[in-house]
Order: structure tokens, then C-alpha cells, then sequence
């Protein structure tokens, strides 16, 4: 059930705290962007435009890039029909103040400067919405800002191996959809959505998180940045269980550090089955809890209880992951593991 796959620690563009940190975790030396590119990749990719991510010298693999494509498979959270947009294809670069609009529904969802609410209470003036304890917590402003400076580094007393290896671990599961349009779900505040467009490994990469605050946070990151694609990333608002995207449209779907905050995970990962196409990857990882120890009563009753308070199921057991990704139609479930951590990959069936 598990495999164990051989990862090579590649250096790669993280915002300053994080990067200073897991440098020093790794003793590793400085990080390129460039680097990205001398990783070998032997997924074979559809080609178009001119983008060459070399595998070996004499081995150069051609990315498919639409330059500048925006994303089109945005859809109505309601009905799931595709939006409709006036103007250029979504972007970052485009999104501000742009609206879409349901034809079926006749509602339009309208973007700000960061990024546009597909929520399906989106433009509700009375009503607000309480999901569950950890989604709303990562809403409020302090957590948003605070997390890519100093709260995440935390997880590697859990056994996260820290952003840089957690990158370059992902990308073997990814291979065989590199050039395709990948999701970032529950991205926080952007800090894999970021990398991802920046390493060109993608046509399109959309930065998905319920909390605005932490979209946000992810816009002010980008503007920080010089010559970042904003063409390549796209800023969506939307519950993990109800995702914007017409139905077989979506290449791959990310999900860092998420699993463990949605509020019924067995919902998520049936809507990250039904946006995926044949033959679409799903990569995520979260904290685990299994092995012989589980059977002492204080752990059962700890979960238990932590999953009562924080309306989470927080702690599964990798036999639980498995089965929540093969009941919801993904299958070839593989894993790597290192303490708590778990990196996690299930692809949608051909
Ligand atoms: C621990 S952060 C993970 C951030 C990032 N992916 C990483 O790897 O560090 C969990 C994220 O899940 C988001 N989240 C929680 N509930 C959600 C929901 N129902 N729909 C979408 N995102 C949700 C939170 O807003 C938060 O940004």
C-alpha cells in the first residue's frame, strides 16, 4: 500500500522567512528558479508553445504553455454550468473588478483586487456562513498573516519535511500531468499556488482557499515579487466542497496541509473526483495517526474528542486516506510517510 519514493532535494524560490528557515533545516544552499529546471522529468507532455523543462542534456522535454490563457473551466458553484466571462480569459493579470455570470442560474459572481468569490453565498448581504471551527480560523486575519511567517516552519515537528522537499516530492506524483492546469486547493496563503506558476510546470495554476484573508495574503506576496506571472495564476474563493469547475476539466489538484481542516473529507475528495479528467492526479498531505499505539482507548477518545471540538477529522489513518480516495473513484493510492506526514497521490481512472 505504501510506496516509497526516492526524492532528490532540489533548491527552489520561497518567500524570504520561509526559505531562511528550512535552509538552515536542510543545510542546503541558496535557492534558484532555475534550479527547477535541472530537475529530470520523464513525463511525456503535450507541446505548443516554446517552453523547455530539460530532463537530462541530451533529453530536453517540451511543456505545453498557453501563454497568457487565463482559465476557462470556471463554473457555477450552483449548477455547475461554465461561467461565462466578457473580456480577456481569467487571470490574475485580468481578474480585478471582472465579473461572471451564469447563464442558467442568473447570477454573476464579481472578483476584487485579489481574487473573485465562487462560494455559492457569494453577494449575500445578511446571511454569513460558519463552516466548521478550523476553516473559520483560518479566515481571521492574524492566522492569514502569520502563517507563512513562522506557522508553518511548525509543521516539521510533525514530520513535514519543510516546502522545499515537499515540492519537489509532489512533482514525481505530478509527472504525468505536467502542462496541464492544476488546482491548489486550500492554498492558504499561496505559498505552493506560487510555485507552481512561477516554475512554468503548469498551463494554468489556480489558488483556491475559503478564507479571504488568506487570498489576500497570497495577492500581497505575488505584487512583492518582480516579473511574476499573473498571467499564470488565478485567485478563487470557494468551499473545498462545492469546487467552481466543470465537471472532467481540472489536470491535477494539490492540497497541502489541508485535509486535516475540511469538514467532511470524504465531500472534498468527491468533488476533486468528479473536476478531475481521466487519468488526473490528486496529491495531498496531512497528518496521519495509525500503527499499534491507536489501540490504546486515550488515542481513540483523544480523536474522538479533538474531532467532536474542531469539527474536523483530523488524524486519519492511511488505511482511512486510501478509502476515502477509492470510494470517491480514485484509485492507485500511494503514499510516502515520515513520521505524522503523510504525502498522499490517487489518480481519476482512465
Ligand atoms: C493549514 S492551511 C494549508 C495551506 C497550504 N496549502 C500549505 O500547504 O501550507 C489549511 C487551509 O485550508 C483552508 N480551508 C479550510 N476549510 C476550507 C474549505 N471548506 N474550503 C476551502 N479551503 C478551506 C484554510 O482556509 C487554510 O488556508
Amino acid at each position: 500500500m505504501t510506496t516509497v519514493l526516492s526524492v532528490k532535494f532540489t533548491p527552489i524560490s520561497l518567500p524570504a522567512q520561509l526559505s531562511r528557515n528550512s535552509r538552515n533545516f536542510f543545510c542546503k544552499p541558496p535557492l534558484s528558479l532555475s534550479s527547477i529546471f535541472s530537475r529530470s522529468f520523464t513525463a511525456k507532455v503535450r507541446a505548443s508553445s516554446t517552453a523547455f523543462v530539460e530532463a537530462k542534456p541530451e533529453d530536453p522535454i517540451v511543456v505545453e504553455k498557453e501563454v497568457g490563457a487565463g482559465i476557462k473551466n470556471l463554473a457555477c458553484p450552483i449548477c455547475y454550468n461554465l461561467l461565462t466571462l466578457d473580456g480577456p480569459a481569467l487571470s490574475l493579470a485580468t481578474s480585478a473588478g471582472s465579473s461572471l455570470q451564469c447563464n442558467t442560474c442568473k447570477k454573476t459572481y464579481s472578483g476584487n483586487e485579489s481574487h473573485i468569490d465562487l462560494t455559492a453565498a457569494s453577494g449575500s448581504k445578511q446571511y454569513g456562513e460558519y463552516i466548521s471551527l478550523t476553516t473559520e480560523f483560518f479566515r481571521l486575519p492574524l492566522i492569514s498573516f502569520l502563517y507563512e511567517r513562522g506557522w508553518r516552519q511548525n509543521f516539521i515537528w510533525g514530520g513535514f519535511p519543510g516546502p522545499e522537499k515537499e515540492f519537489e516530492m509532489m512533482k514525481n506524483y505530478l509527472e504525468p500531468v505536467l502542462g496541464g492546469n492544476i488546482i491548489d486547493a486550500s492554498c492558504g496563503s499561496g505559498l505552493f499556488s506560487r510555485l507552481f506558476a512561477k516554475s512554468g510546470l503548469f498551463s494554468h495554476v489556480v489558488a483556491l482557499d475559503y478564507s479571504e484573508n488568506m487570498l489576500q495574503q497570497c495577492y500581497e506576496f505575488i505584487e512583492k515579487e518582480e516579473n511574476f506571472p499573473k498571467e499564470k495564476i488565478t485567485l478563487v474563493r470557494a468551499d473545498i466542497s462545492r469546487l467552481p469547475f466543470a465537471s472532467s476539466s481540472v489536470d491535477a489538484v494539490h492540497a497541502g496541509a489541508a485535509i486535516h481542516c475540511w469538514p467532511s473529507p470524504t465531500t472534498a475528495v468527491a468533488e476533486i473526483s468528479r473536476v478531475l479528467q481521466p487519468g488526473g492526479v490528486f496529491v495531498a498531505t496531512t497528518y496521519v495517526l495509525d500503527g499499534p499505539f491507536t489501540f490504546y482507548p486515550f488515542v481513540r477518545i483523544l480523536r474522538e474528542n479533538l474531532t467532536a471540538i474542531s469539527g474536523n477529522q483530523i488524524f486519519l489513518s492511511e488505511r482511512e486516506l486510501e478509502e476515502v480516495c477509492r470510494t470517491c473513484g480514485l484509485v492507485d493510492f500511494t503514499c510516502t510517510r515520515n513520521q505524522l506526514f503523510v504525502m498522499f497521490s490517487a489518480r481519476k481512472p482512465n
